[in-house]
């Protein structure tokens, strides 16, 4: 390992309502010095949903360390106070005071959701089963994501819905309560579906049950349980049953939020491509359902060693220590996808550098993220110099084995409001002749703030 540095502070950013700068703001990103010392990535963003919309419904109060701040986190927080609860930060700690399940109160205005999708989903399934009636609102992304998906449950459960056309935001509901259990089979692979209809379930009278067919991160079912409520998993006939008691009665909690796999993964991929690299990437969230990028770079030939196991609020954590390594073609299994499903376009730049091809399918999830993540990825690698095929449902990739990309010349890759689409075709500028300019780096700041001070920082 390099000079070793002492690990950095995160900045914290005034991440509060939306982008603080108006206007669009362009980076070229260029070939360096490769990642040496440590560093640590930011508090895992779906926790930090999860920790403040539960901390929200407990009575008491809950404490908060490690909280990711970036923008979607704190819609979250600003809509939970604006339908009663204190979310504050003191010191180091977010302190949370709840109104109990069953206790949220009419918002007095729209529910603002910027980019967020993760909030928009679980809070309309919170208030699903809540007497108020609310509307929600978001960003030019969010306001193209398909919001049918949690309302057709929901629906089931009692809420009604008046959408935008095409089952968009923006969006005005009504909760039912009492709202009725139902048993629903997941027609997607969703943890936010998931997690919609388990959230309504806690102002249900009975067990609301949720079948998946494909296991997606499981945050909200450990959440769940730590804050007291009656959450049963299952597997019947190779599905995933989880059965939620109804008019739980959560405990305010203690939590530690761990790092964000999905915020290490630019890192990985940019300490396996760049020669030279010897990178630690300290506290990183190791929980299976969410950690198939490392599994899938370790088929590709990287070289990640986990050290210091342990748990952190619930789930396991390590430090990953990543070096240089020359990267191999594979066919990713379609199996795996869940638990790396928002790690996909920084794996197309792993992929990009790679020797030999790599085959992506079974990925049309990746169409409906904050933009069409296929189509956004191959053109923007294509414009860098990459030689990638867009089908139907995922990339066919045929890697530079190793020698830089072209780099993009004249027009700036455009990154539809997507935060990991500029951190991705960030890391894609680092490994290229003439480095990538992005047309906006403002939505990085939705998921990880310091992402590009960590990233110059790591390659001084
Ligand atoms: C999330 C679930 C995933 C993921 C998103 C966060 C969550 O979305 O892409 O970033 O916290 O539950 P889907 O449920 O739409 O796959």
């Amino acid at each position: 390992m390099g000079a070793v540095k002492e690990p950095r502070a995160l900045q914290i950013f005034n991440t509060v309502g939306s982008s603080v700068n108006e206007n669009p703001t362009p980076r070229r990103f260029t070939a360096t010095a490769p990642l040496t010392g440590r560093l640590r990535v930011p508090g895992d963003k779906s926790i930090s949903h999860r920790s403040v919309m539960l901390g929200a419904m407990a009575v008491g109060e809950t404490r908060v360390t490690g909280l990711l701040e970036g923008e979607d986190v704190m819609a979250t927080a600003a809509a939970m106070r604006a339908m009663g609860a204190h979310v504050e930060k003191t010191g180091a700690e977010w302190r949370i005071h709840g109104v109990g399940v069953g206790g949220l109160l009419q918002p007095d205005s729209a529910l603002e959701m910027g980019n967020s999708g993760t909030s928009t989903r679980l809070l309309i399934g919170l208030i699903a089963s809540h007497a108020i009636t609310a509307n929600f609102t978001g960003d030019a992304s969010l306001s193209k994501r398909p919001m049918g998906r949690v309302i057709d449950p929901l629906s089931a459960m009692g809420a009604t819905f008046t959408t935008s056309p095409g089952g968009t935001l923006p969006l005005m509901m009504t909760g039912a309560e009492p709202a009725v259990p139902i048993s629903y089979q997941l027609p997607v692979a969703s943890a936010q579906v998931k997690s919609a209809i388990m959230l309504a379930g806690l102002n249900t009278l009975g067990i609301t049950t949720v079948i998946e067919p494909v296991p997606t991160r499981d945050h909200s079912e450990r959440m769940l349980r730590g804050f007291g409520a009656q959450v049963d998993v299952g597997e019947e006939a190779g599905e995933r049953v989880i059965r939620v008691h109804g008019q739980a009665e959560l405990t305010p909690q203690r939590i530690e939020v761990p790092g964000d796999p999905s915020s290490a993964a630019f890192f990985m991929v940019a300490a396996s491509l760049i020669e030279g690299s010897d990178l630690l990437i300290e506290n990183v969230g190791l929980n299976p359902t969410r950690a198939g990028l490392v599994e899938v770079l370790r088929e590709m030939g990287a070289n990640i060693e986990e050290t210091n196991a342990r748990e952190v609020g619930g789930e396991p954590v390590a430090d990953l220590r990543v070096r240089h390594a020359e990267l191999r073609g594979i066919d990713v299994d379609p199996a795996v996808a869940p638990s790396m499903i928002d790690e996909f376009p920084v794996l197309f730049v792993a992929a990009a550098l790679a020797n030999g091809r790599t085959v992506t399918r079974g990925l049309d999830e990746l169409r409906v993220k904050e933009s069409d993540r296929l189509s956004a990825m191959a053109t923007a690698l294509t414009a860098a110099g990459a030689r990638v095929e867009e089908t139907a449902d995922g990339l066919i990739i045929d890697g530079s084995g190793g020698e830089p990309l072209r780099g993009t010349i004249g027009a700036p890759v455009i990154t539809h409001l997507d935060h990991r689409i500029a951190m991705s075709m960030a890391i894609a500028g680092l490994v290229t002749k003439e480095g990538v300019e992005i047309d906006d780096t403002r939505p990085i700041a939705t998921s990880f703030p310091a992402f590009e001070a960590l990233l110059d920082e790591a390659m001084t």
